[in-house]
């Protein structure tokens, strides 16, 4: 039966899983919220949640998928907790959600790529004067730009998913990764050079201020950004070899996954931090855009700027793909598990609801305006895009990472979690802590994060 499911071999697991963890939010979200945190203390914050509460919830998932060998709804069914399977219904809920608007983002890296590669091709001199900001913002309300590159994006997205497990994934993945790697060292060493780099180093690793409001957002994101809390992993670890160790994987992926995070932020802030303050105030009050405003400017200024620029947008896309094939995955999986589809016909279907409930979001950024302007949650969120990403990053995701913690910090028995850890590792002599840290210190966190966005209006988006 496992068979006919399809198998990751052991390195092709980690670096499927490290391809669906490393994605928009390392290189694109993460560099963005340090900045607005003051670095720092932030991403000394950010590390301890990712070692406290990110490595012990992908540990948690990828024991529910491998013990079971089925994605998330039919897993908690296979281990006798009927009721459990609502877990799985709001992983695949979310999948759609984060995977409609992640795509049009993705979609914008693609559009990125190719502009950059015509403006080094000629005349990239003009791109330092010209006005990004408005060039930015009449594509994100041109209509039919921003549905062909979301588009484009998910009709790639269907055709990896489509080609299985070894055959799709695991091949992009082992493909991609590396190119990935090979592209961001590049950069980062690079970056060595700038005379932002010092400047970048101090501000990413001097501690600053701390405050509360850190410590939920370094929450939050370590769950994006590891793919947590939504039966992703769940799904990947169904398809992992019982022979694997476990804790090694989720270290590994949890180590690649921040890796990256932190050389984004090496290679960004040292281009940022290149030019004279006065230039960079202001630019910064849209953080959220830079990527696709400030950052090009910037990379014209630098020697090798032509290369560095589209090479730049080409890693940004693969990262951007391989996240979004976990998410597919996990919609498809679902349906050939629980509802026995084709994996084709499943990964067809869904993909093209996906892309049409996408359209909405992509609508929603300034082309009709009562999409942009629908304000279901009153002043959180304003426009389709932007509720998706509020009610994903700030509830689904949340609740889902609690309940996979309370399932296997309380739910499961000691002698059950400890066999099911072990299995492919040997002896595993921390896990009486990991469950500690499942029990607790988890949904703890998790808890304090939820209460805080319902009572002090704080908001991860
Ligand atoms: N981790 C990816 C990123 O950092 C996004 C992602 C992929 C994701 N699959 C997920 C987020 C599942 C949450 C759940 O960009």
């Amino acid at each position: 039966m496992s068979d006919k499911r399809g198998n990751f071999g052991r390195v092709g697991f980690i670096l499927a899983a490290a391809g669906s963890a490393v994605g928009l939010g390392n290189i694109w979200k993460f560099p963005y919220i340090t900045y607005e945190n003051d670095g720092g203390s932030f991403v000394l914050v950010y590390l301890a949640a990712i070692l406290l509460v990110g490595f012990p919830i992908m540990m948690a998932e990828i024991i529910i998928g491998r013990s079971t060998q089925k994605s998330p709804v039919s897993a908690f069914i296979a281990m006798n907790k009927p009721r459990w399977s609502a877990l799985g219904y709001l992983g695949v809920f979310t999948g759609f959600v984060i995977l409609s608007y992640y795509s049009v983002v993705a979609g914008w890296t693609i559009q990125y790529f190719i502009k950059c590669v015509s403006w080094s091709l000629h005349g990239f001199t003009s791109v330092i004067d010209q006005n990004l900001e408005a060039e930015f913002s009449t594509f994100l309300s041109n209509g039919t730009a921003q549905i062909g590159f979301h588009g484009l994006f998910m009709a790639i997205n269907i055709l990896i998913v489509a080609f299985g497990i070894e055959n799709g994934i695991e091949r992009i993945a082992k493909f991609l990764m590396p190119v990935l790697f090979v592209i961001l060292l590049a950069l980062a060493v690079n970056s060595y050079w700038t005379r932002g780099f010092q400047s970048a180093i101090v501000f990413l690793f001097k501690p600053s201020k701390l405050n509360p409001s850190m410590l939920l957002e370094a929450v939050g994101h370590a769950f994006f950004t590891l793919s947590l809390g939504m039966g992703a992993i769940i799904t990947y670890g169904s398809y992992m070899k019982k022979s694997d160790s476990v804790p090694k994987s989720a270290g590994m992926i949890c180590l690649m996954d921040t890796v990256v995070a932190l050389l984004s932020c090496i290679i960004m802030f040292s281009i940022i931090f290149s030019v004279p303050e006065l230039e960079r105030e202001g630019q910064f009050a849209k953080s959220v855009v830079i990527m696709f405003t400030t950052l090009p400017k910037m990379f014209y200024q630098l020697p090798g700027g032509i290369v560095l620029a589209p090479l730049f947008y080409l890693l940004v896309s693969f990262a951007a793909l391989t996240s979004a094939i976990s998410l597919l995955e996990v919609v498809v999986a679902y349906f050939i598990d629980h509802l026995h589809w084709s994996r084709i016909k499943a990964t067809i279907i869904q993909g093209i609801v996906i892309f049409a409930f996408g359209i909405l979001a992509a609508l929603s950024l300034g082309h009709s305006t009562g999409l942009s302007q629908w304000k279901p949650f009153g002043d959180r969120t304003e426009g389709v895009f932007d509720t998706m990403d509020y009610l994903a990053s700030n509830w689904l995701l949340p609740v889902g990472g609690m309940l996979i913690a309370v399932f296997v910090g309380w739910v499961l028995k000691k002698a059950a979690t400890k066999q099911m850890i072990e299995e492919g590792h040997g002896s595993f002599a921390l896990h009486a802590v990991w469950k500690f840290l499942l029990r607790f210190v988890c949904p703890l966190a998790i808890g304090w994060i939820i209460y805080a966005i319902i009572f002090s209006g704080v908001t991860f988006n």
